[in-house]
């Protein structure tokens, strides 16, 4: 058992609804509080005095100076498991050129796809463990993590196995998602129906045995698999026992009904998702994760999170962390920007960091602090937790916890 604190404030989000709009009031703030953990779990959040005082012989973890604390983040989308660099197609996009023209010029998802498959697993572990170490330094303790560059059966187990071992060289717990239908490879001989059926005859039966990802994710958009055809294959899927995953609405409306109808866990991007299909998703348990940092990457729109959390969506923010629409990995600084475009208040950003995004990887034991959970938070050295989305980033996290434990630096 150890009681760790004094915080100035401890921001818990105890108490907060799964879905729909949040008010700061709502907001449970314990000032001069404490945390304590037993056993990789809090065990209770309170007034550090008076925990102190109940507990007479704990251990303590003294906080120095004045620190606010936080539940640790949860990025619920990211691909940071990848080879090269795409700066050529950022600065391509920004002088005018178009997707073609970009893809034509040896740029484009195909292009991280040809590096991701001539990098050594060597180089490819030690990038997706510096990038790791990047969210963990932002105060992001979970983290999913995408294949999709590698788009045949011995490049996209070659990226399962190495986010596996990168789980077994990071406290950070990753979340692995087969996203082997991002698009259909160049060398792929046959259509995207032939090659659907390849992912769900060779590559997820193998996913399975070696026990690498129980999540299935797709890219429906005119560019990549086209919606009926998608349909059938997260079907599939489902009867293989994965879960499933969706990246929805991106350019064009549509893909997120679908993401629904199949019972998908979350419905990303949604950047073009229509008013009659926002309500549909906020009937349903498919989380909608904005990820503001592909429109900050692309220069697009962002996703309608305003009206996401006024029909009553679970709204989930993640950084969709890629080499090529979203380069720039910080969720905290994404997320802030995000709130001031679509009017979010604080606790609405917060939870969509952290028990929201928990929810669309199926967590539900993170992201509040709260008994019995996981002992993961962040504190920042500042009195006011508010300067946290106000700083829009440049506030760094002081100290981060996983079970209990300061990480170390
Ligand atoms: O989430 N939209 C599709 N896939 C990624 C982009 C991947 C890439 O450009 O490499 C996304 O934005
Ligand atoms: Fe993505």
């Amino acid at each position: 058992m150890k009681l760790i604190g004094p915080f100035k404030q401890v921001v818990t989000l105890a108490n907060l609804p799964l879905r729909g709009v949040l008010s700061d009031e709502q907001l449970e703030i314990i000032i001069d509080g404490g945390i304590l953990v037993i056993d990789n779990k809090i065990e209770k959040v309170g007034n550090f005095e008076t925990l102190k005082s109940e507990h007479q012989n704990v251990e303590i973890e003294t906080i120095e100076g004045e620190q606010i604390v936080l539940p640790a983040f949860v990025d619920s989308h990211t691909h940071i498991c990848f080879g090269g660099n795409r700066a050529n197609d950022f600065a391509m996009r920004n002088a005018g050129k178009t997707y073609l023209e970009i893809a034509e010029s040896g740029g484009g998802i195909w292009s991280s796809v040809q590096h991701t498959r001539n990098a050594s697993e060597e180089e490819l572990l030690k990038t997706l463990l510096e990038r790791i170490n990047i969210l963990i330094d932002l105060g992001i303790t979970t983290i999913e993590v995408k294949s999709g560059y590698g788009l045949d059966v011995e490049n996209e187990l070659k990226m399962l196995r190495i986010i596996k071992e990168a789980q077994s060289q990071t406290q950070a717990t990753l979340v692995p998602t087969c996203l082997s239908a991002h698009l259909k490879p160049r060398d792929f001989e046959g259509d995207n129906k032939a090659y659907l059926d390849y992912i769900l005859n060779e590559i997820l039966p193998k996913v399975k045995e070696e026990n690498l990802s129980n999540r299935v994710d797709i890219f429906i958009e005119k560019s990549a698999f086209q919606p009926e055809e998608s349909k059938e294959f997260l079907l599939k899927t489902k009867d293989l026992g994965f879960e499933i995953t969706v990246h929805a609405d991106q350019f064009t409306p549509g893909s997120s009904r679908i993401a629904v109808e199949v019972g998908a866990q979350s419905a990303d991007h949604l950047e073009a998702t229509v008013d009659d299909d926002i309500e549909f998703l906020a009937q349903s348990n498919t989380v909608a994760t904005a990820l503001p940092g592909a429109s900050l990457g692309l220069g697009e729109k962002f996703t309608p999170a305003r009206k996401l959390l006024d029909a009553g969506a679970i709204l989930a923010i993640a950084s969709d962390w890629n080499p090529g629409s979203a380069p720039m990995g910080n969720l905290i600084t994404q997320a802030s920007i995000l709130a001031t475009y679509e009017k979010l208040t604080t606790a609405e950003v917060l939870a969509g960091m952290t028990f929201r995004s928990a929810f669309a990887l199926g967590l539900e034991d993170r992201g509040r602090l709260e008994n019995g959970l996981k002992a993961d938070f962040v504190s920042f050295k500042t009195d006011n937790f508010q300067n946290v989305l106000y700083n829009q980033g440049s506030l760094k996290a002081e100290n981060v916890f996983i079970n209990g434990v300061k990480v170390k630096k």
